[in-house]
């Protein structure tokens, strides 16, 4: 090191020159192993795991080098992205299951095909049972991958069902395909196919709020109701009101288009519990048959705007929204707006022309009037159910009393006696009757009427009066119906 004679006195510049040979050696040297690494062939695949072998030997090229491109699907529409894509891939195409263990749920499709860390083969394809009506079934993929030709060109999608335990609240696709452009078709295709072969279109439908299921889950299929309108009884001209604007105008779609008229429309039904809300929104769903309903009562009103985005899909469709004055002061799900500004806002988002009827139920308008009056024209109907009168009451103890030898005077008289109930009182009042005669053994006789009558309105009773539905008790109304209730009746 040291070759610099003793009796000479280093010079600075010397130094300087001698920092920048070095530099430049160095250089020199970096650009010449810089040269070296790009003229290496491209790195071979080494890293490909026993599954990406045989996509590889599918797609002609190894996997995970191709852009990736994917897509969430919510939970209630995995059965349509099923049998979209067993549509889409054909008969020929191969479906292969991943193996892998837990390890697979947290990698993508990329990183199952190449992986230093994980094993990831051909296994078994994950099946999971899905509704596709309210009495049918399909076994789904919740788990596999499809190998088809599309268009000409190989590509690979895999399919997941929702696993909320690791984190995924949606369905996932995820396309391999030479390009971004053509994986961007393949999903075209797919959401085409999701809607034109939808499971859900024109069924009535409700949102489970909470998905026990951790494959699949989201949406309930429930039986269409059968309720007539004789069955509803209601002061003279209310149900036509409402059914001309529920009905109608889905009836004249055609011409109200025409003439430039929007179709969306929101109705309003509200009045003391137990008066037949529930019961005219369940005889307009039944009234409509190939209308898509979906219900949404208590907790699952928080799914309002998937509810609403499967109603604009599915059209024409009505959206029920049940006791919102059970969520009137409840924050929405993503931040501090309360739940209900969410709900009219969702009922503004839609399109005027989408036919598409929003109906809500309340038992406490006087909770709602500021916020609907605030952001108007969501509603376009408000419609009081109120508690029968004399001649109302008349017709539901008639109604009820169907099959019972019960004289018109005991039933007038009844009427009379009891002012301020509700319709649901006179449906427990009747099977009261009948309990009150079995007991004696016997046929039903007038007198049962007048004594089950004395029971119902004698002070011990006043709670269940009050459960029933009438608009005397101070407790506010009674536990609502879960969507159990909505279709027991
Ligand atoms: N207007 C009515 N006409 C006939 N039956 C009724 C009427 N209102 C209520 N009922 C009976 O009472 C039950 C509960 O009524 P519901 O429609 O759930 O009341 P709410 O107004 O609280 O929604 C109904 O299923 C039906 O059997
Ligand atoms: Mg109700």
């Amino acid at each position: 090191m040291n070759d610099i004679p003793r009796d000479h006195q280093p010079d600075p510049a010397d130094d300087h020159d001698h920092d920048r040979d070095r530099l430049e050696g160095f250089l020199e040297g970096f650009r010449a192993l810089l040269d070296r690494v790009n003229s290496l062939p491209p790195r071979a695949h080494a890293g490909l795991t026993p599954l990406g072998q045989e996509v590889e030997a599918h797609l002609g090229t190894a996997g995970d080098q191709l852009p990736l491109v994917t897509e969430d699907v919510p939970s209630h529409r995995f059965v349509d992205l099923d049998i979209a894509l067993e549509a889409l891939a054909g008969p020929d195409s191969r479906l292969v299951g991943v193996t892998g263990g837990q390890q697979r749920e947290h990698e993508s499709l990329p990183a199952l095909l190449a992986s230093p860390y994980a094993v990831f083969g051909l296994g078994p394809v994950d099946f999971a049972p899905a509704s596709t009506g309210p009495t049918t079934q399909r076994q789904t993929v919740a788990f596999g991958l499809r190998l088809f030709t599309f268009d000409g060109v190989p590509v690979a999608v895999l399919q997941r069902a929702s696993r909320r335990e690791f984190g995924r609240d949606s369905a996932r696709l995820e396309v391999l395909s030479p390009d971004r452009e053509r994986s961007g078709r393949v999903l075209t295709e797919v959401r085409r196919l999701m809607l034109e072969r939808s499971v859900l279109r024109g069924q009535v439908l409700s949102f489970s709020g909470s998905d026990f299921d951790p494959h699949v889950g989201g949406a309930v299929f429930l039986e269409r109701p059968r309720v007539s309108a004789e069955d509803v009884v209601l002061p003279d001209g209310v149900m036509a009101s409402i059914s001309r604007h529920v009905v109608g105008i889905g009836t004249h779609r055609g011409r109200l288009s025409a003439a430039g008229r929007h179709l969306k429309r929101g109705v309003l039904l509200y009045g003391p519990p137990g008066t037949g809300k529930t019961l005219t929104v369940r005889h307009l769903v039944s009234a409509t048959p190939g209308t898509t309903a979906v219900l949404l009562t208590g907790p699952s009103i928080h799914f309002v705007s998937e509810a609403t985005e499967l109603a604009r899909a599915m059209q024409p469709s009505i959206v029920v929204l049940e006791d919102i004055d059970l969520i009137a002061h409840e924050r929405g799900r993503f931040g501090p707006q309360p739940l209900l500004f969410a709900v009219l806002d969702a009922l503004d988002g839609l399109a005027g022309d989408a036919d598409v009827t929003f109906v809500m139920t309340t038992n406490r308008v006087e909770l709602l009037e500021r916020a609907l009056a605030e952001r108007p024209g969501r509603v376009d109907l408000a419609v009081e159910i109120p508690l029968p009168d004399a001649v109302a009451r008349a017709r539901l103890f008639r109604l009820y009393a169907q099959g019972l030898p019960l004289s018109e005077d005991a039933i007038e008289a009844a009427a009379h006696r009891s002012t301020g109930v509700t319709a649901s009182f006179a449906k427990e009042l009747m099977r009261r009757v009948v309990l009150v005669a079995a007991e004696a053994d016997r046929d039903v006789v007038d007198d049962d009427l007048s004594a089950a009558l004395d029971d119902l309105l004698s002070a011990r009773e006043a709670l269940t009066r009050s459960l029933l539905g009438s608009g005397e008790g101070p407790s506010g109304p009674p536990p609502e119906p879960d969507v159990a209730g909505w279709v027991a009746y």
